[in-house]
């Protein structure tokens, strides 16, 4: 990336596996917007907004999700706050991860019926939950729904999706996983993380975004038959909203076919390196990444607002590396969150420059180069 007339190596791109800048896809893409304009179409798809090519790539979708059916939506937050509201009615109950990703607490503050959220990714805490909901349900006679991230796009844990199918054993409930961070990277095929832990049957409805691994934009939803169709002529947000423009639906289909074929499982095998390498190098020096599991890497360090803004500084302008700091009050007080997002477009060179630079910069805050009482201006120097 080119920030300020010089290169700088970026680690906050949402590009997993670097499509953004793949040549077939920028051509594909000028294509399809030179054919179509980005206009097309200008309806909701209950109106002048459903064409061929959304249902054709909606196919596509289901049958790499093996699902029976699948959805199109024109944003993936707006689409999952939908979903949630659609599926579920007052009588109905919802059991969440308490880390879910703030669409889906959007979409959980809509249903007016019982809620409860079990402590992140416990699977004893969500068995209480569970035993409680399903007292509930036996009275209002309505259903639980399960919510769960596939990946936490904070901290790159992966949602306990084996420990979450095998209590269905015991109790009665469907999953709906929010897949954004794990469609088109999770899994052998990268058919997402109910792939990564093969619960690919018992995962109700997958929900991907494509602002991740096909950084585009835009979403769907993927189940059973029925569940699609009800929402199809149920969900608010498709129902008055402007649907996927033509030349997004051409461009995704095409990053889908990469996803999908040899070329994909590259992307991801360098993917995979690049993120694997990364992560043992930062815990071989002794940084806490935490959970991270998935490719989202958050290196933990002590230190407070001014430290983390000298730190951004030093990293950018004299180390020329780019990346997400995540600070109070965001975090407790006293804590500082570098997030880095590896992609396949990285080089192990990277990763080593990196590694290096982090090593100094941890040497130079414990001998207090960043300290300071003001918080510096971040603007272009
Ligand atoms: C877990 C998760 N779900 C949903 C979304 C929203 O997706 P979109 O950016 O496609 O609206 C994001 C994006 O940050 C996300 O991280």
């Amino acid at each position: 990336m080119i920030f300020d007339g010089r290169e700088v190596l970026c680690w906050s791109l949402n590009n997993y596996l670097g499509l953004a800048n793949h040549p077939e896809i920028r051509r594909v893409d000028a294509e399809a917007a030179a054919k179509y304009g980005l206009a097309a179409p200008m309806g909701a798809r209950m109106m002048t907004g459903h064409t061929r090519m959304h249902e054709h790539f909606e196919h596509e979708l289901a049958d790499f999700e093996k699902k029976e059916a699948a959805y199109l939506f024109n944003f993936g937050y707006q689409g999952i706050v939908s979903t949630i509201d659609t599926l579920t009615s007052p009588h109905d109950v919802i059991v969440y991860d308490n880390e879910a990703h703030a669409c889906l607490l959007d979409g959980i503050r809509l249903h007016i019926g019982n809620k409860y959220k079990y402590r992140h990714n416990n699977m004893e805490d969500l068995e209480k939950k569970l035993k409680v909901a399903t007292e509930v349900v036996a009275k209002t006679g309505g259903g639980i729904l399960v919510i769960t991230e596939g990946v936490y796009g904070m901290t790159g844990a992966l949602g306990d999706l084996a420990g979450i199918v095998a209590l269905k054993k015991k109790y009665s409930f469907r999953i709906l996983i929010d897949d954004a961070h794990g469609f088109g990277v999770m899994g052998p095929n990268g058919r997402g993380t109910s792939e990564h832990f093969d619960v690919m049957d018992d995962i109700d409805i997958y929900i991907g975004a494509y602002a991740k691994a096909m950084a585009i934009i835009g979403g769907f939803v993927a189940g059973p038959k029925y569940v699609i169709e009800y929402l199809r002529y149920n969900m608010r947000s498709q129902m008055y909203a402007k649907s996927l423009p033509l030349a997004i639906v051409e461009g995704c289909e095409k990053r889908l076919e990469i996803i999908r074929s040899a070329e994909g499982d590259a992307l991801r095998a360098q993917l995979w390196k690049v993120t694997r390498a990364l992560q043992q190098g930062f815990r071989d020096l002794g940084f806490d990444i935490g959970p991270a599991e998935a490719c989202v890497t958050p290196v933990h360090v002590q230190g407070d607002v001014v430290q983390a803004t000298n730190i951004a500084m030093d990293l950018r302008e004299n180390y020329r590396i780019f990346c997400s700091v995540i600070t109070y009050p965001v975090i407790p007080k006293g804590m500082i969150i570098f997030r880095i997002i590896p992609t396949a477009a990285h080089t192990m060179d990277d990763v080593n420059y990196t590694l290096n630079a982090f090593t100094e910069v941890k040497e130079k805050l414990a001998k207090g180069y960043y300290d300071g009482t003001e918080v510096p201006n971040m603007r272009i120097l």
